[in-house]
């Protein structure tokens, strides 16, 4: 298309300003600029765009006055569960497993800008004593419930790991996984993709130009995830593998048990098409969303979309009425993904909004970072295709927070889901899994109060398996339990 085309036909969307430095660009700039523009679907965005700022004003007001907690129906607790049933659900989900039908995929495409790194978040080693990241807990935890897979069906089993990256993450992700030798894992196994991006738009609805020849865009969201899906063939290959079950879940939670077969077995058992873990809202203001029902249809509403009066009602035993605190861990059948993926479902996703400070272009071309917001970013959740769901087939199921969701969301600056809080809760989480196989610890001052206590994914996925190694030994912290090459290593302060 040649400048005065594109030019009139971005004139028919009120955004010809996108082309104010077009004389001054080279003719490497003009092309790229030219496919930038021609990558953005402009009048569906914008189109997109008037629909959200429409609803914008009246979204909280509609949506507290219509929040429901979730069904007893859907609803299944760890703790409240039989160790019978415990069982049951993990022998299910093993099996499963062990039948090459169970793959997991890692939502990677956010940016990490509260923690303030300027690579994924993957790539983050909280210090723990074996500066694993949190992608090499991530990849032995799926190595070891292979194992516990095939040591229960006999056979010898593979869990694919799909891994949504964006613009910024996708590279390093790749380039992480290579100079690690895919920690172990086979390269044919794990697939790589990233999601797309949506322009950043003004208040008034002009897209932004960034810089003379650079559109301001930003990846569109975890939801985002199903158009990727679509994208990239994705489902495809899940098919030609024969995997029926999906795990979905967020980078940053160092808890995060890969596969877990008891929710697998947990979601199966219950007929749902589409599950969420949760966890029990640690008090109101939390920065979790909610999973509950809005009009009488499943959803997650997001901590800055309830109010506080809303988020602080309790029920007559004083528990918070809207206490689901979603943890960004989804299970999905592969057919319901395939049904939400679609053209025709996925567009009936709606977009949320963020407002945001965007770096623009200012008259002399120079790019300026504002100090208030200056317009929103677009995004798709993950989470929005509950709504397809109902009784019949959506389940969730409360886990404890201290064995499974420690996210990593800011810097040490800040005191809550840090570093040092997410390798605090390796360390607590480590040393009950010991203390329960009849092992103890010993401080060198004769007390024991945080205790410095590492076991690898590879010896030990959630605990078990350790009896042999710890019952009756009495340990000095820091202990760590690694798998070396010919076998478990146990060292510790003593040695
Ligand atoms: C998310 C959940 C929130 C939950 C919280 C728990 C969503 C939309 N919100 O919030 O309900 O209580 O986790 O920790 O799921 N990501 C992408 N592409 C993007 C944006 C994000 O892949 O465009 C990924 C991130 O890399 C991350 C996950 O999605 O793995 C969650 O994103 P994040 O922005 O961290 O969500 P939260 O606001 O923490």
């Amino acid at each position: 298309m040649d400048a005065e085309s594109l030019r009139q036909s971005l004139a028919k969307n009120g955004q010809e300003h996108l082309l104010q430095f077009w004389d001054k660009l080279s003719d490497a700039e003009k092309s790229s600029l030219q496919k930038q523009i021609s990558s953005i679907e402009v009048e569906s965005v914008l189109s997109s765009f008037h629909d959200v700022m429409k609803d914008v004003d009246h979204a909280q007001k509609k949506i507290d006055d219509k929040l429901k907690p979730v069904s007893t129906d859907v609803f299944g607790s760890f703790v409240k569960s039989s160790q019978d049933k415990l069982k049951s659900f993990e022998e299910k989900g093993l099996t499963q497993i062990g039948q090459n039908k169970v793959g997991v995929l890692l939502l990677a495409g956010g940016q990490g800008t509260r923690l303030g790194v300027n690579y994924p978040k993957g790539m983050v080693n909280v210090s723990l004593p074996s500066e694993k990241t949190l992608f090499q807990l991530q990849a032995e935890r799926i190595l070891k419930v292979q194992q516990l897979a095939k040591k229960l069906t006999g056979q010898k089993c593979v869990i694919p790991w799909y891994i949504m990256t964006s613009e910024h993450t996708k590279g390093p992700t790749e380039e992480f996984f290579k100079k690690h030798n895919y920690f172990g894992l086979d390269k044919n196994d794990l697939t790589i993709f990233e999601q797309s991006r949506l322009p950043c738009i003004r208040f008034d609805g002009k897209i932004i130009l960034e810089a003379p020849s650079k559109i301001a865009m930003a990846p569109d969201g975890n939801g985002g995830l199903y158009r990727a899906l679509r994208n990239h063939q994705i489902l495809e290959d899940m098919s030609t593998r024969g995997i029926e079950y999906v795990h979905v879940y967020c980078v940053d939670n160092i808890l995060v048990k890969m596969a877990d077969p008891i929710f697998i077995g947990f979601c199966i058992d219950k007929g749902a098409r589409c599950g969420a873990k949760s966890v029990v809202k640690e008090s109101p203001t939390e920065s979790v969303g909610v999973v509950c029902k809005v009009d009488g249809i499943y959803q997650v509403v997001e901590y800055s979309e309830i109010s506080l009066q809303t988020a602080q009602l309790r029920d007559s035993d004083g528990n918070l009425v809207f206490n689901a605190g979603n943890i960004c861990n989804h299970f999905f059948t592969l057919d319901f993904l395939k049904e939400v993926s679609s053209i025709a479902q996925e567009k009936n996703l709606k977009y949320h909004i963020a407002k945001k400070k965007i770096p623009f272009v200012t008259e002399d071309g120079q790019t300026s970072k504002p100090e208030t917001p200056n317009g929103i970013k677009m995004e798709k959740f993950v989470f929005d295709v509950f709504q397809f769901c109902s009784d019949r087939d959506f389940a969730v199921w409360e886990v404890l927070r201290e064995e499974e969701f420690s996210p990593l969301k800011n810097s040490d600056k800040e005191s809550k889901d840090t570093p040092t809080t997410c390798r605090q809760a390796i360390f607590k989480l480590h040393q009950r899994y010991v203390e329960k196989a009849g092992g103890k610890f010993i401080n060198s001052d004769g007390k024991t109060d945080l205790v410095v206590c590492e076991i690898s994914p590879l010896v030990s996925y959630a605990g078990e398996g350790l009896n042999d190694l710890v019952a009756n030994k009495t340990f000095v912290p820091p202990v760590d339990i690694e798998m070396g090459a010919n076998g478990v290593l146990i060292k510790d302060g003593a040695q």
